[in-house]
């Protein structure tokens, strides 16, 4: 089977909303539909992927670009995959202390920052 994945960008006031109420029901919900992934949280907002069965991730897409607890949603990369880039994260989490919008918006190739954001958050993962 194939599996669809999405790289976004959002933005939002990371301090003033809860995050971990969206991890929560995130982690529930995923694992109800088949989806796994990665958060990463940083001081201007959010990048995301998710991964699943192609209806499963245009649904929560749309769920997700229409939540308040953030802006401009935008999709970075979009693609299908035999084999899927986190297996075993119903939704994995890291939050770093700076905006790394800076970084990553400059990228053209959106290949680029699609293998930013896997190392970004391969490397959380070992501690
Ligand atoms: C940054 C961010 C990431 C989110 N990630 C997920 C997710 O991985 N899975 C999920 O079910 N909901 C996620 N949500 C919550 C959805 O936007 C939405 O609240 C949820 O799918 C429930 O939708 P419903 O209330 O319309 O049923 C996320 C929200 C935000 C703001």
């Amino acid at each position: 089977m194939k599996y669809k994945y999405l790289l976004y960008s959002s933005v939002s006031e990371i301090d003033k909303i809860n995050v971990y109420d969206i991890l929560k029901v995130a982690r529930e919900e995923n694992k109800k539909f088949g989806i796994t992934g990665f958060l990463i949280c940083h001081l201007g907002g959010f990048y995301q992927l998710i991964e699943g069965k192609e209806s499963n991730i245009n649904q929560l897409y749309h769920n997700i670009s229409t939540d308040e607890r953030h802006s401009d949603v935008n999709m970075i990369i979009v693609g299908e995959r035999e084999e899927r880039f986190f297996p075993d994260w119903q939704m994995g989490y890291v939050r770093i202390e700076e905006d790394i919008f800076s970084q990553w918006n400059n990228i053209k190739d959106k290949d680029l920052v699609l293998n930013e954001f896997i190392s970004t958050a391969q490397s959380s993962l070992q501690f």
